[in-house]
């Protein structure tokens, strides 16, 4: 063995690679329950790329055997049905899994400085994610996935002069068609995965140039023992290995219970509307995008004021856009003298209050129809916009009240919260 490990390592970088990232790779000592979320999402990019793959064999990305392949799948194919479920409910997980890891990074200062390019190749990976779940989602070309894409590519009809036809750019036809399926699916299946596990290459390398934060959000770097070995850090193998897989397995019982017992998972990871065929004659009742887009939805309908310059859906669109876009700006628009959510006082506190709870709201609404009645507290635009000013307000005022926030001072070494090891 060692033999074979000194002829490989005269002409690859075994043993460099795997002391450097992992059993030399510092990380501190007192990462809790929030950092199980980052190799999660690995563990989920493989399973949906290997289940994608079992799927291709016998999906037909054609408008006239779409449908009925996924059907194939279900009843027919042995474990097709398996397959199908680990996939499809894999990408809700995927979208659970990483909202609380972008939640982690905002509790805990993780896009401060010196980590800002880890944030954003991060934000970045949550776009191309988006797109990746939203050209997967039209290819069961069930009437939901239909007339969704169909609400989504008319949106680009809302920029002005090229609108139109980029629309029809887009769709590679008139109307969402076999032309659009086709395109969707090359995305789908080659051209974002490669993308995504690029960025999430390019993300820990990014990660580990600086090294990571910690719930305390102290520079480990900066207290290093005699050998150069930062005192709060321990080697990430064996030690964060074997408390990751602690995680995988929490995580694939709740997966797995899923897949086995609610796959559908009460019509919120697998729609009602979706197990009927495309139909463009039919519109679905209330056409609703799977519930990881709600809260960007229900952005895009608060916008209804018409005097605006160019009309309401283009300030929608732009409203929706901005609110994916201020994301990538935090790095720099907080300004306390503190990291993490330990230190900060209560006007930070409050503020990430309010701004989850109108997550929540802006997601709950963009389920329902945008307004049903004209009574005021009744009203589900209204709260909609309610929430979408809390939501800009969270992000635009953080450069006046994290300076204004009375914080507590930060200690030199990690500490372990009650229980946390
Ligand atoms: C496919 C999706 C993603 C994968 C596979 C992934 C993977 C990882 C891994 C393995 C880590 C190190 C372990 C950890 O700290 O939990 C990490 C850290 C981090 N990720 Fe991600 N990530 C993804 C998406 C995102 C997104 C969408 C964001 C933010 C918009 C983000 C921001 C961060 C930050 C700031 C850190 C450093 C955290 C710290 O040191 O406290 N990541 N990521």
């Amino acid at each position: 063995m060692k033999a074979f490990i000194d002829w490989m390592d005269e002409r690859f970088p075994l043993t460099k690679v795997w002391e450097e990232h992992l059993s030399k790779y510092y990380a501190p000592k007192n990462f809790n329950f929030w950092y199980y979320f980052g190799s999660l999402a690995l563990l989920i990019l493989v399973n949906q790329i290997v289940t994608g793959i079992f799927l291709t064999m016998h999906y037909k990305p054609d408008a006239a055997l779409a449908f009925a392949s996924v059907e194939y799948i279900m009843r027919d194919v042995p474990w097709g049905w398996l397959m199908r479920y680990l996939h499809a409910i894999g990408a809700s997980m995927f979208f659970v899994v990483v909202y609380l890891h972008m939640f982690r990074g905002l509790i805990y200062g993780s896009y401060r400085g010196p980590r800002e390019l880890v944030w954003i190749i991060g934000c970045i990976i949550f776009v191309a994610l988006m797109a990746e779940a939203f050209m997967g989602y039209l290819l069961p070309w069930g009437n939901m996935s239909f007339w969704g894409a169909q609400v989504i590519i008319s949106l680009f009809g809302a920029i002005p002069v090229i609108g139109e036809g980029l629309t029809e750019w887009i769709r590679g036809d008139f109307v969402i068609s076999d032309a659009t399926l086709n395109r969707f699916f090359a995305f789908h299946v080659i051209m974002m995965p490669l993308i995504l596990v690029f960025l999430v290459f390019l993300h820990i390398v990014a990660l580990h140039q600086v090294g990571s934060n910690n719930p305390d959000g102290i520079e480990i770097k900066k207290n290093k023992d005699e050998n150069g070995i930062p005192l709060d850090g321990i080697p990430f193998h064996p030690y964060y290995t074997v408390k990751d897989i602690v995680g995988v397995i929490v995580f694939l019982m709740i997966f797995l219970g899923i897949v086995f017992f609610a796959p559908t998972f009460f019509g919120l990871f697998l729609e009602k509307d979706n197990f009927t065929p495309a139909n463009a004659l039919q519109t679905p009742p209330h056409i609703v995008p799977l519930w990881y887009f709600t809260p960007f939805y229900s952005i895009l309908r608060a916008v209804v004021w018409d005097f605006l310059p160019g009309g309401a859906k283009l300030w929608g669109v732009i409203a929706m856009g901005l609110s994916i876009v201020v994301i990538f700006l935090l790095p720099w628009l907080d300004r306390s003298p503190v990291k993490s959510i330990r230190y900060k006082g209560w006007i930070y506190k409050t503020a990430l209050v309010l701004f989850i709870i109108a997550f929540f709201i802006l997601a709950y609404l963009g389920f329902k129809a945008p307004a049903d009645t004209d009574l005021f507290w009744f009203d589900n635009t209204r709260w909609a916009q309610i929430c979408m000013f809390i939501y800009f307000g969270f992000f635009l005022l953080m450069p006046i009240y994290s300076k204004m926030d009375p914080t507590k001072p930060v200690p030199d070494r990690v500490t372990f919260s009650k229980g946390g090891h």
